[in-house]
């Protein structure tokens, strides 16, 4: 393959752009224990001219996304200067954010989509208990009306910040897509061309600026350490930034949840619920959630930057029945989301879509500090004397460890 050329932003000194203060990574914390091992993938090798190198390199995703369901994505492209350009862009968005900015771009994920500013009480409109979470995010109506969507304080690096998503959608995932094609023994633009989502920097899903303030005594033991519930990605995948502050959780194949390491520079890749369904269930929807950090790390902040890959949302919810490898394997089904979807399919009921799965699992999202929902009866059962959250869109059932 032709080599991928690398990320080449707009330059940060143009006229008109003001001073932005460098962001200085926080220490990472001394705890050892209770840290996942995670296997990373080298995205430069995809280039080589050895197809020996390349073969291997399908095995490695290929291992990685049956056992893990995540992974560690290197030499993708971007330098660790230009990735920490674009922290500070987002630390400076949340030290510079205005509060009539606040209240004009306030998000309604009633409406199913997370666009605007999160204030820091709560996954809805209204004010909750404080949860010390911020966000901003960008979907499509964002990127193409920035005077009226976008915080004014980011107007003159928007540049900058589009051509960040553009490179990563564009870039990193296709190449990415094209590493998960040839898992399923498909043409290498299969999933970039027929289930990706186009037509703007994020196509259909988005991108976040997310800052975690430490909480409030009251605020972790209402939530029991939680900051977000246990989950999978509904998309197709998720381009997380490794950060130094351990908060980030992926559940093991022992049944535990285990932080996920900083390593400098890499992208953590998810797959989401929808891949784990096109893939016929041979890849592993990554169970996560995002829990308080360790000790050493409670009254730091955690600036996290993330871009949310979803799908073409008027498809409606298979798998590729094209790959060879579904063909001559079959299809995994003892995996949780896409057992249920064949639980529906064999009884002839409809599918959810992608748009309507992504939609109602934002509309109606809880909080950790929830003591109305968050109890067995309600959003809680116990499974093999384990406490589980449990969830049903659309006749689908989703079961998540707490
Ligand atoms: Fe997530």
């Amino acid at each position: 393959m032709a080599s991928a050329a690398p990320f080449n932003p707009p330059a940060a000194d143009l006229p008109g752009k003001p001073f932005v203060p460098e962001w200085i990574p926080p220490p990472i914390t001394q705890q050892k224990e209770n840290f996942a091992t995670l296997k990373s993938i080298d995205l430069s090798l995809l280039d080589s001219e050895d197809p020996k190198i390349v073969e291997d390199l399908i095995q490695q995703v290929k291992i990685a996304i049956r056992d893990d369901g995540f992974l560690f994505l290197e030499n993708y492209g971007i330098s660790l200067e230009q990735l920490h350009r674009q922290f500070a862009i987002a630390q400076y968005m949340y030290n510079n954010i205005t509060e009539e900015d606040k209240e004009r771009l306030l998000f309604s994920p009633d409406t199913g989509v997370w666009s605007g500013y999160k204030h820091p009480y709560g996954f809805k409109r209204h004010r909750g208990p404080p949860d010390g979470i911020e966000q901003f995010n960008w979907y499509k109506p964002d990127w193409e009306d920035v005077d009226n969507r976008v915080p004014k304080c980011l107007h003159p690096f928007m540049d900058e910040i589009e051509e960040f998503c553009n490179y990563l959608t564009k870039s990193v995932n296709r190449r990415l897509l094209t590493l998960f094609s040839r898992v399923l023994e498909l043409p290498d633009d299969y999933l970039w061309d027929n289930v990706q989502s186009h037509g703007s920097p994020t196509g259909e899903g988005y991108f976040r600026h997310a800052l975690f303030r430490p909480v409030q005594k009251e605020t972790e033991e209402a939530s029991k350490g939680l900051r977000m519930h246990g989950h999978t990605d509904f998309g197709l995948t998720t381009q997380l930034f490794s950060v130094p502050i351990s908060c980030l959780q992926i559940w093991g194949r022992d049944e535990q949840w285990y932080y996920v390491p900083y390593k400098p520079g890499a992208l953590v890749i998810n797959i989401g619920d929808t891949l784990e369904i096109v893939s016929g269930g041979h890849f592993k929807a990554t169970r996560h959630r995002v829990f308080k950090p360790p000790v050493d790390q409670l009254q730091s902040e955690r600036l996290s930057l993330v871009l949310f890959n979803s799908s073409v949302g008027s498809l409606p919810m298979s798998p590729a029945w094209n790959s060879p490898l579904i063909q001559r394997e079959g299809c995994i089904e003892e995996q949780g989301i896409f057992k249920e979807f064949k639980k529906l399919t064999s009884n002839g009921q409809i599918v959810p879509t992608n748009k309507q799965w992504r939609e109602i699992q934002i509309s109606t999202a809880t909080d950790p500090t929830d003591q109305e929902h968050n109890r067995v009866g309600v959003h809680q059962v116990v499974v093999d004397g384990k406490v589980m959250h449990q969830r049903e869109y659309m006749g689908m059932k989703v079961v998540l460890p707490v």
